[in-house]
């Protein structure tokens, strides 16, 4: 092992959506003091400007075009909101957006203090070096429970059957789409938190971090 992966280790978190990934990217980032990029943002960006445009999430072209000097505000509040969550899924799918997002995705992987990145396709696409890959992962009935008690913090009322069937629809589009499609790198260590709250997550992703990097955290 060399300095590099001790002091300033770069790590993956990808797994589907309710997870409980951004959870752990950001206690992990925490932990070891590392800047962290939660990707989903970047891809919640485009939708929300797509929305905000009226523009068709379904032309790939328009979907491009609103990557272009793409800023945004990690606050506001409507990039979390459904349908720009929905419009996010299906841009994600297009190879030229996906594109367009990955070199700003990959200056951040290569900072040489290490970083905590957290999406789809961090461990397989974006930092295939990475020094350490986590899979989050859960049921789909969990992922839902958890995604509707998030909603109802907010204020929205949702069913939840209806979260459950768009947990699924997301899952299938991941999954199934032809570009960095959502699956574990083959060195990527899984971890099921179907069972575990945020914080028996947050150890158990901690301890599979110091097990692969060989020593304990700071
Ligand atoms: O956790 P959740 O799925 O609700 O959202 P997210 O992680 O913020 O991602 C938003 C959307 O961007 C998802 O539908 C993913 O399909 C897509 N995404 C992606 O394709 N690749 C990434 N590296 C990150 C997100």
């Amino acid at each position: 092992m060399n300095d590099r992966v001790r002091l300033a280790p770069v790590i993956a978190v990808d797994g589907p959506a309710a997870s409980g990934k951004g959870t752990v990217a950001r206690a992990l980032a925490e932990r070891f003091g590392l800047p962290h990029m939660d990707t989903g943002l970047l891809y919640r960006a485009v939708a929300l400007k797509l929305w905000r445009w009226g523009g068709d999430a379904g032309n790939e072209f328009e979907a491009l075009r609103a990557c272009d000097d793409l800023g945004f505000d990690p606050g506001d509040t409507e990039l979390r909101s459904e349908p720009v969550s929905k419009i996010a899924s299906m841009i994600s799918a297009y190879a030229s957006v996906r594109a367009a997002l990955l070199q700003r995705q990959r200056d951040f992987a290569q900072q040489t203090d290490g970083v905590v990145l957290d999406g789809r396709d961090i461990g397989t696409v974006i930092a295939p070096d990475a020094d350490v890959k986590l899979f989050i992962t859960a049921s789909a009935e969990v992922r839902a429970d958890r995604r509707l008690r998030e909603l109802q913090q907010r204020g929205m009322t949702a069913h939840y059957d209806d979260v459950l069937a768009d947990i699924r629809a997301r899952d299938a589009r991941d999954a199934g789409r032809s570009v960095a499609p959502l699956k574990p790198a083959p060195d990527a260590l899984v971890l099921d938190t179907s069972e575990l709250g945020p914080d028996e997550a947050i150890a158990a992703a901690l301890r599979l971090v110091e097990k692969r990097l060989g020593s304990p955290g700071p």
